[in-house]
């Protein structure tokens, strides 16, 4: 059965390493949580294909706007909720992502030789708050004269650290997987697999393509960029990867990001406003820090 690959592997340290600030338990990644390397032109995809082989499949998938989470399940159990931390390790918030319907708690058994029992799996995704949620709580906030979240980003990261798992749930987060590792993957390539943990019940979006060269991803790039405002979460650009795990492994890693997978990322949202007045914040240094009301 394929596996990740060998150089991604750290050493397993599942052990609570200590408490966050918030009281939650620190727990060393399995794998680290890396970052991708971000591109913002076509000519930066075009330079980034021309580095792969020839006969290379690529997987095309949102790049959702929310808060990386790494799902642990041991013998077909969610026993772990990561969140990325520092990319070594991370806090871990199961109790508030065990109120998310979309994430199952157990896999399905389907017998003992299943490679989704007797092992260990990591799902990957993106924790958020979709756009109804997101204004239904700030609407809320204002009702009660509270500060509101600037985007969902920031009131998914929010409520993820909150302590109390019924205020969570009453929220409404929401999570996209897109990604998953192990010693026992269930296929050779991550479209693949996608496909399986969909049918395992998680929520994997159907906008995800297998694509094969510059003029379809460029396609799918400019109907995303403006198709993307019908979607009922936040999406911040595309990111792009090489659908066989075997190439993943030939194409490794630098430092920082995978060789194997690119962002792109949309152009922020520009739009016209009006400015209404300036307030001049003084700091407990004597700092002025002038704040614009739009
Ligand atoms: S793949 C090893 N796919 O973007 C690479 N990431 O800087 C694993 N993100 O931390 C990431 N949508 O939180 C991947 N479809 C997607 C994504 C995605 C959003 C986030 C993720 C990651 C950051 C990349």
């Amino acid at each position: 059965k394929p596996s990740t690959p060998s150089h991604q592997r750290q050493a397993i340290n599942a052990k609570p390493l200590t408490r966050s600030p918030k009281g939650f338990k620190q727990v060393a990644h399995k794998y680290p949580m890396l970052s991708l390397s971000n591109s913002y032109s076509r000519e930066e995809i075009a330079d980034w294909i021309s580095k792969l082989p020839e006969d290379v499949e690529i997987v095309c998938e949102l790049k959702y706007d929310g808060l990386s989470i790494s799902l642990w399940y041991e013998d077909g159990v969610l026993t772990k909720a990561l969140t990325r931390g520092d990319g070594v390790k991370g806090d871990n918030v199961i109790e508030n992502i065990r109120t998310i319907a979309s994430i199952p708690q157990h896999l399905p058994i389907a017998n003992s030789q299943s490679p989704i029992t007797n092992t260990f799996l990591e799902l990957r995704g993106e924790v958020l708050l979709p756009w109804a949620a997101f204004e239904r709580l700030n609407k809320e906030r204002e009702e009660q004269e509270e500060t509101l979240f600037a985007n969902p980003r920031n009131a998914a990261a929010g409520t993820l650290k909150l302590q109390n798992p019924a205020t969570v749930a009453a929220r409404g987060l929401d999570a996209y997987l897109y990604y998953m590792l192990g010693d026992n993957l269930p296929t050779d390539n991550h479209y693949e697999n996608l496909q399986r943990a969909r049918e395992w019940g998680f929520k994997v979006s159907d906008t995800m393509r297998v694509l094969h060269n510059l003029d379809e991803i460029k396609a799918f790039i400019d109907y995303w960029d403006v198709e993307r405002r019908n979607l009922p979460v936040a999406t911040d650009g595309i990111v792009l990867k090489v659908a066989s795990i075997e190439q993943q492994e030939e194409l490794g890693y630098t430092a920082k990001s995978p060789r194997w997978a690119i962002a792109y990322k949309f152009q922020a949202e520009k739009a016209l406003t009006k400015l209404v007045s300036v307030d001049f914040q003084v700091g407990r240094t004597g700092a002025v820090t002038p704040v614009a009301n739009l």
